[in-house]
């Protein structure tokens, strides 16, 4: 894939930010995506992405203010790499039904909605690829973690039904699975980190640059 522009959410810390970074350093033109403007700025200043949205994946409204931002500033979406995540700890009946519908909202309904948002002009041009950043915590269970879990598990059921529908179009869909990644994210859980955001972001660019067509509806565990 000879990507010309990047959408990554999640891009203002962590690993989103690494993934902007890398593939900046590849020449492809990102706009990095969360809520906290501020971090958004940073990695720009610092050369790591090339344009700054602000907004909640969550919601459709601001999905649509990022693609057309986006396309408006840098051209259409070559890639769009879905990592923004959050994570709610707590046994299943301890975790407020509000705090398991938010997991879901950002990890599995932000990422359909960004996916959808860009799907059309893909498809139109045959030409696109959207890297999904799901997680060791996607095929295995883990206690107090259910709402993850869950969205991750869905997010990997996504990844393989989309690049279904979009196979016959030339555009692919695959999926990063990481392991325990030192971010702040890892911070909230009693896991020790086993690799670096770095390490994450070199296999997304590989799925999203250089691996074949042929790699859509891999899940890649990157386990560590
Ligand atoms: N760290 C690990 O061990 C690990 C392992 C496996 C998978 N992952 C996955 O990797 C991805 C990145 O996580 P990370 O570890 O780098 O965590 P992080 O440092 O907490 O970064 C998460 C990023 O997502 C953004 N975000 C959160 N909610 C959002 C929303 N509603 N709309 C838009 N952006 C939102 C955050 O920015 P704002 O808060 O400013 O919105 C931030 O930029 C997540 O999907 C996570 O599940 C992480």
């Amino acid at each position: 894939m000879s990507a010309r522009t990047a959408i990554v959410t999640g891009g203002g810390r962590g690993i989103g930010a690494a993934i902007a970074r890398a593939l900046t350093a590849r020449g492809v033109a990102v706009t990095v995506f969360a809520r906290t403007a501020a971090e958004l700025e940073r990695v720009v200043a610092g050369g790591g992405a090339a344009l700054a949205v602000a907004g909640d994946v969550s919601r459709e409204a601001d999905v649509g203010r990022l693609v057309e931002a986006h396309e408006r500033a840098l051209g259409p979406a070559d890639l769009l790499v879905n990592n923004a995540g959050v994570l709610a700890r707590g046994l299943a009946e301890e975790l407020s039904p509000a705090a398991f519908r938010a997991v879901l909202e950002v990890n599995l309904t932000g990422a359909f909605l960004c996916a959808r948002a860009v799907i059309p002009g893909m498809k139109a041009r045959r030409r696109g690829r959207i890297v999904n950043v799901a997680s060791i915590s996607g095929t295995i269970g883990t206690e107090a973690a259910s709402a993850y879990n869950a969205s991750k598990w869905g997010l990997i059921g996504l990844t393989k039904c989309l690049a279904e529908e979009l196979r016959p179009h030339a555009v692919q869909c695959v999926a990063v699975s990481p392991g325990s990644t030192d971010t702040d994210l890892l911070r909230a859980t009693p896991f020790a980190p086993a690799m670096t955001p770095e390490d994450v972001a070199r296999v997304v660019v590989f799925a999203a640059l250089d691996a074949p067509a042929a790699i859509t509806a891999a899940n890649l565990e990157v386990y560590g």
